[in-house]
C-alpha cells in the first residue's frame, strides 16, 4: 500500500512540499555530499556532454551537474510545475531546458543524451521498471545512466511508514531493473546522510550502467511522446486521492522529526561528520519540541 506511488498523488504532494523542499527537506535527506558522491558515477567528465535530469524537481541535483556541464547542455524533466518553477528561478540553472513530462514516458527522442541522471524520483513512479527502460531509450549507445533512490529500511517502524508513503526498493530490484533494461557494466555506491546510524541497513543507493555501443532500443525507438497524460478524475478517484495524499504525507513527514533528532544526537555524541541545522530546521525542531511538551502537558 504505497500511497504516494501514483502520478496524481505525487503531483499534489509536491504542490505543497515544493514550498518547503529546499530549506527543510533536502538538507536532511539528500545532502550535497550524497549528491556529489553519487554524481561521480555519472562520469560527467567532459563539458560537451548532453545530460537529461529526470524528476529534476527544484534543481538541487542539477546544481551539482552544472558544475561539470554547461547549463545549456542540460534538460530537466519533472511532472511538477511547482517544483520546476523553483528550479527555473535559480541563477546557476539559467540556460537549462525545462520540460514538464513523465519519467515513464519522457518527452524526448530516443538515443539523444550522453548522460541520464535521476535522483530521488523513482520512489514515486508507479512502474519503476518502465522508467528505467526510458532511461535506456533516451541515452545514446555508449551513454551512461545514473539513478539514485532509497533502499528498503531495516527496522519495522521505518519500514511501515516508508512503505505507507512510497516505494523503497531492495538493492536487488534496482540491479534487476537495470539488467533487464539492457544496461551493462552496472556499478553502485551506497549513500547516506551523516545522521543515519544503522550499521546493518543502507539508506540509499546510486546505481549506474552503460548502454552498449551497438544497441538501439527496439521497443521504443524513434518515439517522441507528448506532455504528461492526465488520468481521468472521477469524484471517487478524487476523494481517494485526497485521502492518499493526506495519509501518505503523514507517513513521509514522520521522517522529518526522525532526521532532526538524528542530527541532534549526532551533534551531542560528537560525530566528527556532524553538521549544524539551518535556521529553518532549528525553527522546525523547536516547533516539534513545543508540540511534544504541549501533548505531555495536556495529557
Ligand atoms: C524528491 S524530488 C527530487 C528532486 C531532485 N531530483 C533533487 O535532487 O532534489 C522528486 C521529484 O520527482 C518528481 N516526480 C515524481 N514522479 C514523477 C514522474 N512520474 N515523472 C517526472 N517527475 C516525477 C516530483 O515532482 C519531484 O520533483
Amino acid at each position: 500500500m504505497r500511497l504516494m506511488q501514483h502520478k496524481r498523488e505525487a503531483y499534489w504532494f509536491y504542490r505543497f512540499l515544493s514550498i518547503f523542499y529546499d530549506n527543510y527537506v533536502n538538507p536532511l535527506f539528500w545532502t550535497e555530499e550524497m549528491r556529489d558522491q553519487s554524481l561521480e558515477l555519472a562520469q560527467l567528465d567532459e563539458p560537451g556532454l548532453s545530460v537529461i535530469d529526470v524528476g529534476s524537481g527544484t534543481g538541487f541535483t542539477t546544481q551539482g551537474i552544472v558544475r561539470s556541464v554547461p547549463a545549456d547542455r542540460i534538460t530537466c524533466v519533472d511532472q511538477s510545475p511547482h517544483q520546476m518553477a523553483k528550479a527555473k528561478a535559480k541563477s546557476d540553472l539559467q540556460g537549462c531546458t525545462f520540460r514538464l513530462g513523465d519519467a515513464e514516458d519522457l518527452p524526448v527522442p530516443s538515443d539523444s543524451f550522453d548522460r541520464y541522471v535521476s535522483a530521488g524520483s523513482i520512489e514515486y513512479w508507479p512502474n519503476p521498471e518502465k522508467g528505467i527502460e526510458e532511461a535506456y531509450r533516451v541515452i545514446k549507445p555508449g551513454g551512461r545512466a545514473l539513478l539514485i533512490g532509497p533502499l528498503e529500511p531495516g527496522n519495522w517502524f521505518s519500514r511501515f511508514f516508508a512503505e505507507l508513503w512510497m516505494l523503497f526498493p531492495k538493492e536487488v530490484e534496482y540491479r534487476e531493473w537495470f539488467e533487464r533494461a539492457g544496461f551493462q557494466q552496472i556499478e553502485s555506491v551506497y549513500v547516506k546522510p551523516h545522521w543515519h546510524r544503522s550499521r546493518t541497513n543502507q539508506y540509499g543507493i546510486a546505481i549506474a550502467g552503460i548502454k552498449p555501443e551497438s544497441t538501439a532500443n527496439p521497443a521504443s525507438a524513434a518515439r517522441e511522446p507528448a506532455v504528461v497524460k492526465q488520468e481521468e478524475m472521477t469524484w471517487g478517484r478524487r476523494l481517494k486521492m485526497i485521502g492518499r495524499v493526506i495519509i501518505g504525507s503523514i507517513g513521509g513527514f514522520i521522517f522529518i522529526p526522525i532526521a532532526l533528532l538524528g542530527y541532534l544526537y549526532s551533534a551531542l555524541s560528537g560525530n566528527p561528520a556532524k553538521k549544524s541545522l539551518n535556521r529553518h530546521q532549528i525553527i522546525a525542531l523547536l516547533v516539534i519540541v513545543a508540540i511534544i511538551v504541549l501533548i505531555i502537558w495536556l495529557s
